[in-house]
């Protein structure tokens, strides 16, 4: 099935969204940076303007307060003459915004710019800048009035001090800061309007294999679990949880695949019993059948039954096991006892089968262990190997010590497995070439994933290996430290 192109709404952003989240935030983060970066800039270009201006009037200052002079009256005087004539009109012109006050705050002296401005410094001002030495003042309002004064003192014929003020006017300059003010006020709205599209278009195509991978799910059902979303090959970590989610739906498929097949399995199974018992019944049933025969189909029955209530218990176990309900009943045994007390147990059946069956035991091998599980474990592998050894062949049950391991090897001369048959021999109802083992034995197939189960419960391991014809071994490792 293809994979429909995803819907990704691109209406109205919701802010509840993670595509409205990241646009929000975004737009937001820009906005303060953006306003924060113009305060700054225009701070700077401020301070930067107002330094130069400083600059120029004090050297304006210095230069001009060189060529005042005092007249025996205590008149100051700018003595222009003195400067030459090219100095005499840049003096004049230096002195275009100016004026010299006394100590009282008489203006003794003053540019006919700044008369035509009717500007006038009050003696409060005056006794401010003397007593706080301020080289530069800024005067009067509105700010288109405003004077930018550098202040230097003059010393009189008697030593009283003058001040001298060599000032400039601050309009062009405050015109262009309000100007680039203004311009940053306009485009603030417009750069957070473009950052925002711009975030919202950047969220939506980040979060396009998010919207993928919704849409795979919500196409995905029990009996569509081949869909897949296909891999965007940008190795980010959007890719990476397309893999996950389709290798969590990988392990989905598998699971339900074996729930099918166990379905079938598990039916299967019951079914040929109950059938056989069914037709043995009826068969008894009828009229003029001798009791002899009757007690034979009872107990045909009941060997039937025990095998049911064998498989039944078996996969209740391995259900529980599933669900991780059990817990081992770890007690201090030895493996060795185990061992030679289950060869004598089934040293009857063995010999009705005309199998050897002998145990290989050593120095003791202690083990804290749920001995009833493992009882049932060995127990399966002797059973197999019973099972699949032709009379006449040999079985041997060897326990080893193996570094920090213990060993249980069952080892038999009988018909071997097939290689292709050997990954699956631990599935649930796995038999290999079941005709032929009906022909020998009848089982269920839950013999051997019960043994790699209590193995794996005592954190061990099964290990086979098997030649056709020839026999084969099988090999639980348990840590002695088990559990
Ligand atoms: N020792 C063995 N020799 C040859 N084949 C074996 C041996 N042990 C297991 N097998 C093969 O592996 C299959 C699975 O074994 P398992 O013990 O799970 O099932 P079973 O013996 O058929 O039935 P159950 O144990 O439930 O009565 C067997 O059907 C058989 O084909
Ligand atoms: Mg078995």
């Amino acid at each position: 099935m293809k994979l429909r192109a995803p819907q990704i709404r691109i209406g109205f952003l919701r802010p509840t969204s993670v595509r409205g989240q990241l646009t929000l935030q975004y737009t937001a983060i820009f906005s303060v940076t953006l306003v924060l970066a113009a305060a700054a800039l225009y701070g700077l270009l401020t301070w930067i303007i107002y330094w130069n201006i400083d600059n120029e009037l004090q050297n304006e200052a210095d230069y001009v307060k060189q060529y005042i002079q005092f007249t025996p009256q205590g008149q100051p005087e700018l003595a222009a003459r003195n400067a030459g004539p090219d100095g005499s009109a840049n003096l004049n012109a230096l002195f275009r915004i100016a004026q010299i006050s006394d100590s009282h705050g008489r203006l003794v002296k003053q540019s006919p710019e700044l008369k035509g401005l009717g500007f006038s410094l009050q003696p409060s001002e005056l006794q401010r800048i003397l007593a706080k030495r301020a080289t530069f003042t800024t005067h009067g309002w509105p700010r288109e009035e405003e004077i930018r004064f550098a202040n230097a003192i003059l010393r009189g014929p008697n030593n009283q001090p003058y001040l001298l003020q060599i000032g400039t006017r601050l309009k062009p300059i405050n015109d262009a800061l309000e100007t680039f003010l203004w311009v940053m006020l306009m485009l603030l709205p417009v750069t957070v309007a473009v950052s925002g599209v711009a975030g919202s278009v950047m969220a939506q195509r980040t979060l396009r294999p998010v919207a993928e991978v919704t849409h795979a799910a919500q196409l995905i059902t029990a009996s569509n679990l081949s869909q897949r979303i296909p891999a965007s090959g940008r190795g980010d970590e959007l890719e990476e949880l397309a893999e996950t989610f389709n290798a969590m739906i990988a392990r989905l498929q598998a699971s339900f695949q074996q729930m099918n097949d166990f379905a079938a399995n598990v039916s299967h199974e019951l079914r040929t019993p109950l059938q056989a018992i069914q037709g043995e019944t009826e068969l008894a049933l009828m009229s003029r059948v001798p009791l002899a025969e009757c007690r034979r189909v009872l107990e045909s029955n009941l060997e039937e039954i025990d095998r049911l209530n064998r498989m039944i218990r078996n996969l209740l176990v391995l259900a529980q096991a599933d669900a991780g309900e059990v817990q081992p009943r770890l007690e201090a045994m030895d493996l060795n006892e185990l061992v030679r007390d289950l060869t004598e147990q089934m040293q009857v059946v063995a010999q009705a089968r005309g199998v050897e069956l002998r145990a290989v035991t050593s120095a003791p091998v202690p083990l804290k262990a749920d001995s009833l599980r493992l009882r049932q474990m060995v127990l399966n592998l002797m059973d197999n190997a019973l099972k699949y050894t032709p009379s006449g062949g040999r079985i041997e049950v060897r326990v080893e010590r193996h570094g920090a391991q213990a060993r249980v090897q069952v080892r038999d001369s009988g018909i071997g497995i097939a290689e292709e048959d050997l990954p699956r021999i631990f599935e649930r109802f796995y038999r290999a070439d079941k005709s032929r083992a009906r022909g020998l034995a009848d089982g269920c197939g839950l013999g051997l994933p019960m043994v790699k189960w209590v193995a794996e419960l005592h954190h061990g391991q099964v290990e086979v290996t098997s030649t056709l014809g020839a026999g084969s071994s099988f090999t639980v490792s348990l840590p002695m430290e088990a559990a």
